[in-house]
């Protein structure tokens, strides 16, 4: 079935990065308001917010203390309401990230929690340490670590009890046991519905439901996992709050879904089951990673068709995404951005990028512009923003950074080592201010921001972009354009042509319309094989390289699109 969100574009905003308003170096939403030309000028329709409430800022506004309220940093309710009129004004919808799995150990429901006798003490997984009456400190209350390579459980000497956190201890898991904790949510959705908000990103939405509490199977990370991912409970959740609140509005949920496979994702976007209309799988990025996603590995293209061949053919539709705030910027990761294959390479911090960044950055762009379903494009992704040089990590805020630093230690890992990994996959490394022209701060701000400003800002800015005709921003502009108006790159069913360590081929096909794209990820001269040259020996609707032929060769980091 054809539908808006299918049509359009999601642009995300991570409001603390995008555009500062008033000097304090932290962005906020009169910020964004003055950049919602730019955000109409690329052709998106949609913005996906993250998190704006109100929040001590452990997690970076995934931690929220009343969700009711907007974080002071940002502005004020009213502000957020002139975002909606304004955002409405050029005909752009808004959706909220909903942050349901825990709440900041700050709200109100987990402050009146810690009091054994409140009734809201079942809002939260409180239980006892094991082996109380033996001497020494109790034990936990099980073996599960969290996501934050941190255990999951945190004591409060206030209820002489421990509870659940499966991301940071300021971030407490609500229990999903309870009906009362639906409600609440319910009314959460309501609230921002009736405000204006189009749906929601749904963070961390497959592990609400804990059916149990033993102990988990041996396992490196997130041991534990077995009882909580993708439960029954978990989807008996989603209908009722689909039938119950999202059934009544014309919005659209897309939920980011932590170690999801093939089998629980159809479940949970089976258009008929009405729990989620599509979800953010990991897959496609952890594909040159091993354990925990920060150990590196060569990249490879044909491995990068095979998982995306298994999940456009699997899903009927699919949020496609190649960045977001928790990741490393694609150009620095499957892209050129610094030498030439680069994840784990340096770039020094004013240096120019590397000779391949903006072809790469291009080849990236067509491939997510042309695979089928709704393409999410992350703030500064469109002008191929890069990883961050950081020198230390003193540089670095994002907790999860802090914690695996602990952890590493703890395992004996060298310090240079720890580095080097870190850096790589520090979620910073997508959270340096949106480099918007070449001023101080890159225009961002007119003081010291709150994280870096990336040192390439002078080369790599929005200003420089806007009215250069080979631009990645403008090849971003032309590609949603052409997109727009096509319903064989929006509906058109995906088919595998090819696919070499370097090389990938793949088609669309709608009604009587072929469209195949070619795309080179390296930067050698790639020969098409024999067998596939005649798909390509027409006239280019696209080249990333400004060709009008290509032949049987592509150049290096070429990509392109045949009618
Ligand atoms: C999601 C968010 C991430 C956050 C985590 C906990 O993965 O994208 O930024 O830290 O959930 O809420
Ligand atoms: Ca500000």
């Amino acid at each position: 079935m054809k539908s808006w969100w299918k049509d359009s574009i999601v642009y995300q905003i991570y409001p603390r990065s995008f555009q500062d308003s008033n000097g304090d170096g932290i962005g906020d939403i009169p910020g964004i308001i003055s950049r919602l030309d730019e955000i109409k000028d690329l052709g998106a329709q949609i913005i996906w917010l993250s998190p704006v409430y109100k929040s001590p800022d452990a997690d970076n506004g995934y931690d929220i203390s009343d969700y009711y309220s907007i974080n002071p940093k940002f502005g004020t309710m009213a502000d957020m309401d002139r975002l909606f009129k304004e955002a409405a004004k050029r005909d752009i919808k808004i959706i909220m990230d909903l942050v349901i799995n825990h709440t900041s150990d700050e709200h109100e429901w987990f402050q009146k929690s810690r009091d054994p006798s409140s009734p809201y003490r079942d809002y939260y997984i409180w239980r006892p340490g094991k082996n109380k009456r033996r001497q020494g400190r109790a034990k936990l209350p099980n073996n599960w670590t969290g996501f934050f390579m941190d255990k999951a459980w945190e004591y409060d000497e206030k209820s002489g009890e421990y509870y659940l956190h499966l991301f940071d201890k300021k971030q407490p898991d609500l229990n999903y046991k309870n009906p009362k904790v639906i409600e609440e949510v319910k009314n959460i959705l309501r609230f921002w519905l009736d405000k204006g908000a189009a749906g929601f990103r749904c963070d961390v939405i497959n592990v609400l439901y804990k059916t149990s509490l033993e102990n988990g199977k041996n396992s490196l990370a997130v041991r534990g996992i077995e009882h909580y991912k993708s439960q029954e409970g978990n989807h008996e959740i989603l209908r009722e709050i689909h039938s119950d609140v999202l059934a009544r509005y014309d919005c659209f949920t897309v939920g980011e879904t932590v170690m999801v496979d093939l089998k629980e994702a159809k479940l949970l976007c089976d258009e008929n089951r009405r729990e989620l209309d599509m979800l953010f799988y990991f897959d496609h990025l952890e594909i040159d990673r091993r354990i925990a996603q920060f150990i590196p590995k060569k990249f490879r293209a044909d491995k990068l068709m095979e998982v995306i061949t298994k999940w456009q053919i699997g899903l009927d539709w699919n949020a496609l995404y190649l960045e977001n705030h928790d990741q490393a910027r694609i150009v620095s990761h499957f892209g050129a951005a610094e030498k030439d294959r680069s994840f784990g390479n340096k770039l020094p911090a004013d240096s120019k990028p590397g000779k391949y960044w903006q072809q790469s950055a291009k080849v990236l762009a067509l491939f997510e512009l042309t695979l089928r379903g709704t393409p999410f494009i992350y703030q500064g992704q469109e002008i191929g923003m890069t990883n961050f040089d950081f020198k230390s990590l003193d540089e670095l805020d994002d907790v999860v950074s802090h914690g695996l630093n602990k952890l590493l230690k703890k395992m004996c890992i060298p310090g240079f080592l720890r580095w080097k990994w870190i850096k790589t996959s520090s979620r910073d490394n997508a959270r340096t201010p949106m480099q918007w022209d070449d001023s101080e701060y890159s225009g961002f701000s007119n003081a010291k921001p709150w994280l870096g400003v990336n040192g390439n800002y002078k080369y790599i800015n929005y200003a420089a972009q806007k009215n250069a005709p080979d631009s990645i921003l403008n090849f971003y502009k032309t590609l949603i354009a052409l997109r727009k108006n096509s319903d064989c790159l929006i509906y058109g069913k995906f088919l595998p042509v090819y696919a070499d360590t370097r090389l990938i081929i793949y088609q669309r096909k709608y009604e009587n319309k072929t469209y195949t794209v070619a795309l080179n990820f390296s930067s050698r001269t790639v020969k098409v094989p024999l067998k596939h040259v005649d798909l390509l020996t027409r006239p280019l609707v696209v080249s990333t390289l400004g060709r009008t032929e290509c032949e049987d060769t592509l150049l290096p980091w070429e990509g392109v699109l045949v009618h």
